[in-house]
């Protein structure tokens, strides 16, 4: 059985004056691939963040670890160097800071840069300012372009999908493959990843492994992603796991 590259347990966090997760748990293997769904302003950002270690967001009980090592204390960017990589919900377009130099700091393969750009039909964007101007689809696409090119082992995508139009889902999901090596074994994958995803689509296109949904400042659940979502639809969010655990399915977030 593969190790666990990540393991929260009894997470409490809070984010600005108010507690957002209470005793959240979550363990992702190597090579495995975990959705969250929930409500809007449930916390699924804040946990992302909790795990990157950003600012304004504070761990106030139980732990993060990584690789078997707690990320407590750790700076934003030791964690990055670490292995951990984010996309963001809503990144920031930044004036001056062209894209193409942005990119050469992550990773220096002029030929990698070049290949992934035009993959996400980014080609045109890298002379351009950082996210400036660009649509709502070519923002997300530029995120997980940074993403291929920073290489990391847990992969965090905070809504990959939410502005991004039905022809170019299929773009951005190819390279969410391409980058969780999903056409191999879980055994076989070099990454893991948590996606965050209010629309099913996505879920189309990916070949992901455990579903759960954020509510109370917690994980329920922990059944497969694609039936948590048509349960979502069916029963909305606060009922949908207790649905799936009145069918047999396990009530849990992880361990
Ligand atoms: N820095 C902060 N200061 C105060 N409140 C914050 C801060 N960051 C987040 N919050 C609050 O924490 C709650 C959870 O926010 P979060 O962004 O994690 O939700 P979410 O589940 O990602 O929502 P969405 O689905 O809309 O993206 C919200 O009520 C939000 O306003
Ligand atoms: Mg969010």
């Amino acid at each position: 059985m593969a190790k666990y590259l990540l393991e929260i347990r009894d997470l409490w966090v809070d984010a600005g004056e108010k507690t957002i997760l209470k005793g959240l748990n979550i363990s992702v293997r190597e090579g495995e691939s975990h959705v969250i769904f929930g409500p809007n302003g449930t916390g699924k950002s804040t946990l992302i963040g909790a795990i990157m270690g950003l600012p304004n967001i504070k761990v106030t009980k139980g732990d993060i670890l990584f690789r078997g090592k707690s990320l407590l204390g750790i700076l934003v960017d030791e964690r990055a160097r670490k292995g951990i990589g984010i996309g963001f919900q809503h990144p920031p377009a930044i004036d001056g800071i062209m894209l193409r130099k942005l990119l050469e700091i992550i990773n220096s393969s002029q030929a990698e840069i070049k290949r992934i750009a035009l993959a996400l039909k980014l080609g045109r964007h890298l002379e351009r300012d950082l996210n400036k101007g660009f649509s709502g689809g070519e923002v997300k696409a530029c995120e997980i372009m940074q993403l291929f090119l920073q290489n990391p082992d847990l992969v965090l995508l905070d809504e990959p999908d939410s502005g991004v139009d039905i022809e170019n889902i299929k773009v951005i999901s190819k390279a969410i493959r391409e980058l969780l090596q999903m056409n191999l074994p879980i055994g076989k994958r070099k990454r893991s990843a948590i996606i965050i995803t209010h629309g099913g689509n996505i879920l189309n296109y990916l070949d992901t492994d455990v579903g759960h949904v954020m509510i109370d400042g917690k994980l329920k659940c922990g059944a497969d992603s694609r039936e948590i979502f048509s349960k979502i639809k069916k029963c909305g969010y606060r009922d949908c796991y207790k649905c799936l655990s009145a069918n047999g399915e396990k009530p849990s977030g992880g361990k």
